[in-house]
C-alpha cells in the first residue's frame, strides 16, 4: 500500500493508512538458502515506510515501528533504531485526525520528523 501526502504549510500532516503487521522476507531462491543455514530471523517488525521530502532540505527515507512489537530486537535488515520506535495509541470509534468519523477502534501515531536544510541552502544563508 502506498500513498503520496503533502504537509501543510506549517509542516503538519495526517495521513490514514492500514495498522502494519510482522512479516517475513521472501525465502525463496538464494536469499532464502543462506537464511536458512543461520539462525538469524527472517522477520521484519510492523512498520510503516516513509520517504519524505521538501524543497531546500535533505530528502529522507526511514519507517517508523510499533512499540511492543515483535521481531524489533532481530529485524532481519537491522533498521531498528530506538527513536523510530513509537506509540500506536489505540482508540475508540469517533472522530479520527483525519477529520473522519470511525465506526471501529483505530489507532493514532504521532511523530514529528525533521528534515535537514540542504548544504547549499546553509551555505547561502551565511
Ligand atoms: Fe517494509
Amino acid at each position: 500500500m502506498r500513498g503520496l501526502y503533502r504537509a501543510q504549510a506549517d509542516g503538519s500532516y495526517v495521513i490514514r493508512t492500514v495498522a502494519p503487521i510482522a512479516y517475513t522476507i521472501p525465502m525463496d531462491g538464494t536469499v532464502g538458502e543462506l537464511m536458512e543455514r543461520t539462525n538469524i530471523s527472517h522477520m521484519r517488525p510492523a512498520h510503516i515506510h516513509f520517504a519524505l521530502s521538501a524543497p531546500g532540505y535533505d530528502g529522507l527515507v526511514t519507517h517508523l515501528f510499533q512499540r511492543g512489537g515483535e521481531y524489533l530486537d532481530t529485524d532481519v535488515v537491522y533498521a531498528v533504531k530506538e527513536p523510530l520506535i513509537v506509540d500506536f495509541v489505540k482508540k475508540p470509534p469517533g472522530k479520527a485526525p483525519t477529520g473522519e468519523v470511525v465506526t471501529t477502534p483505530f489507532y493514532e501515531v504521532k511523530y514529528d520528523f525533521v528534515l535537514a536544510k540542504r548544504a547549499e541552502a546553509l551555505a547561502a544563508a551565511e
